[in-house]
């Protein structure tokens, strides 16, 4: 079923809320794919009910080009959700239906997890982030959210955000669906030529090499060989490689025992931006 209105949809979820189901919420801006489907399935499992939220949300788009470039597929979405058994209540609002008159994001701190990686090569990302899905939570007043960790900073910055809203919701992380390639599954990938889908795997190979790199060699001198493989790659332009502290996500400069690090990295195919993330110890 879609809803396009708030006060319908409340009406609807309080009906689930009078037979004690619990509602399971997975946040997307649409464009679905097998990731997203993963998360709706791993909801439904756990909950009674599901809301989908469709939802490309401006206030965290810094670039306008992307905005108005980020794929729209409504009716294909509404489709594959109907594949999957259980009850999945879609919400595809306007921007007003949220927001009310003015579209503008609120402002946050996160306590630094929103200034290095994306927070910083997208200016004010994470005020949107922050800003809508605290309305979203609101409107839904979901039990549990799932959130796919190919965003793993947003990830972290969700759970700061309800801590600081004191949002009554358990948000649970779930693993990055990959291409057969290894290339981290996005809505973004529908906007890639062939070669550039293939020769993306790069980003994967790359995540997986430092990984096993990482005991052996320095802070700089992975990133140096990071940087060195993309400069050979014709396609693929490198935005940013970063090896942070899973927990803070503060870049690191040297290793210290005890911490738990992430590789983080951003790179341009044409105008298609893709990120990734991996566990490195
Ligand atoms: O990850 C996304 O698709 C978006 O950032 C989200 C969580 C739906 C908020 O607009």
């Amino acid at each position: 079923m879609i809803f396009n209105q708030q006060q319908s949809l409340h009406k609807e979820l309080s009906r689930y809320r009078a037979l004690q189901k619990t509602i399971g919420f997975v946040p997307t801006m649409g464009a679905l794919h097998t990731g997203h489907l993963s998360l709706v399935e791993k909801a439904l499992s756990q909950n009674g009910i599901v809301v989908v939220s469709i939802f490309v949300n401006p206030t965290q788009f810094n670039n306008a080009s992307d905005l108005q470039k980020y794929p729209r597929s409504l009716d294909q979405d509404v489709k594959l959700l109907q594949t999957l058994n259980g009850v999945v209540l879609i919400y595809a609002p306007k921007p007003s239906d949220l927001y009310g008159k003015q579209v503008i994001s609120k402002h946050y701190d996160f306590g630094g997890l929103e200034n290095p990686m994306e927070g910083k090569f997208r200016k004010g990302h994470f005020d949107g982030v922050g800003t809508v899905l605290n309305l979203l939570f609101r409107a839904i007043r979901p039990d549990k959210a799932y959130f796919g960790e190919k965003d793993f900073q947003q990830l972290q910055v969700v759970r700061k955000l309800v801590q600081l809203e004191k949002l009554p919701v358990e948000i649970v992380g779930c693993p990055i669906s990959r291409e057969p390639h290894g290339l981290a599954m996005s809505s973004r990938n529908n906007r890639l030529s062939d070669t550039q889908f293939e020769e993306a795997g790069l980003i994967y190979q790359t995540l997986k090499e430092v990984q096993y790199k990482f005991d052996q060699y320095s802070v700089t001198k992975l990133k140096d060989w990071v940087q060195k493989q993309f400069s050979k790659n014709a396609h693929l332009e490198l935005e940013y490689f970063e090896i942070a502290i899973a927990k803070t996500l503060k870049p690191a400069v040297r290793k210290r025992s005890g911490n738990t690090y992430r590789a983080f990295i951003a790179v341009f195919a044409g105008e298609v931006r893709l990120i990734d993330n991996m566990a490195l110890n």
